[in-house]
């Protein structure tokens, strides 16, 4: 996808800059220098980007002259809400854009983006592309031969879909069953009921359903990256059901950054910022470490 966006904008006369290796050598300021120096207008990085910079006090617009900056783009995984405050609070000028887009390099496009005439609310996307006929179905789709899925209202969690095909949909996926007319993108969203920002709450297929409370694992992954960045180098949480289970059990896994400890202290934080940030619901009933 990114690739598409690179050609697609040297077709509209855009001088394209691109960076191959580290941001962070052979010092972390080296590539914000960069993008002043070469007076950059569209900038794309990543959230562990921002959060690097963000751990170790860098705030690129004291750095070097930002003002041809307009717009930071940011994609490929989750973009916490407290990055987003770091962004306008200390990171950039109010006058650079933050855009956070998600697609897929299979639809050579994006499903939700930005946009230069709304509001920029933290966390999700803006909107829905132009042109996708994006909506949020029920998950009785999931895995059901011909189950028509029901599109759900603003606020409700379900389904990313498309119900029209669009202009880089792929012709057809080997094997599949060409009768197909909805394409099911596998990501589990929510529309903002007032904002209809897009927000997404995890893939599809993880999604978690404990004592009939349907959440995203993005919701537990926001609060270790912004509450325990400094302790835990990365985690994974999935919901367990064994055919002889009543209830759905959450599983965090956690891997421990070189030199810190888990301990019985550790994971009651965890879970006590988990609750406070989310509800009880939303406390994992396992923590353990990999
Ligand atoms: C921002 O976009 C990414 C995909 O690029 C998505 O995973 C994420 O959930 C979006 N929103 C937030 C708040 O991170
Ligand atoms: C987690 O971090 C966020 C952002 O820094 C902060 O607002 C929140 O109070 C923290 N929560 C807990 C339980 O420490």
């Amino acid at each position: 996808m990114m690739y598409m966006s690179s050609v697609q904008l040297m077709l509209m006369g855009a001088r394209l800059v691109l960076y191959d290796g580290s941001p962070f050598t052979p010092d972390p300021k080296n590539f914000i220098r960069l993008v002043g120096e070469q007076k950059i207008t569209h900038l794309g990085i990543s959230p562990r980007y921002m959060q690097t910079l963000q751990m170790n006090g860098i705030n690129p617009k004291d750095v070097t002259d930002l003002s041809h900056l307009k717009i930071v783009t940011s994609t490929g995984m989750v973009l916490s809400d407290a990055l987003f405050e770091w962004f306008y609070d200390f990171g950039f000028a109010p006058s650079t854009q933050l855009c956070n887009i998600s697609g897929g390099t299979d639809i050579a496009s994006a499903f939700g983006t930005a946009n230069p005439i709304l509001p920029v609310y933290v966390g999700g996307c803006q909107c829905i592309s132009l042109g996708m006929a994006a909506e949020v179905f029920d998950s009785t789709i999931e895995g059901g031969q011909g189950v028509k899925g029901v599109p759900v209202e603003g606020g409700v969690p379900g389904e990313l879909v498309c119900t029209k095909a669009f202009p880089t949909m792929p012709v057809k996926l080997w094997g599949a069953n060409s009768a197909e007319r909805c394409w099911t993108h596998g990501d589990f969203i929510m529309i903002h009921p007032q904002t209809r920002q897009v927000i997404f709450l995890g893939r599809a297929d993880g999604v978690l359903n404990p004592s009939g409370v349907r959440f995203g694992s993005a919701d537990i992954y926001s609060v270790v990256d912004a509450n325990f960045s400094d302790i835990i180098a990365d985690s994974i949480c999935v919901g367990q059901r064994r055919p002889q289970d009543n209830d759905e059990s959450v599983m965090l896994f956690l891997l421990m950054k070189p030199g810190k400890a888990f301990t019985p202290d550790l994971v009651r934080r965890v879970r006590a910022a988990i609750r406070k940030e989310h509800s009880p619901r939303h406390v994992p009933k396992y923590v353990v470490y990999i």
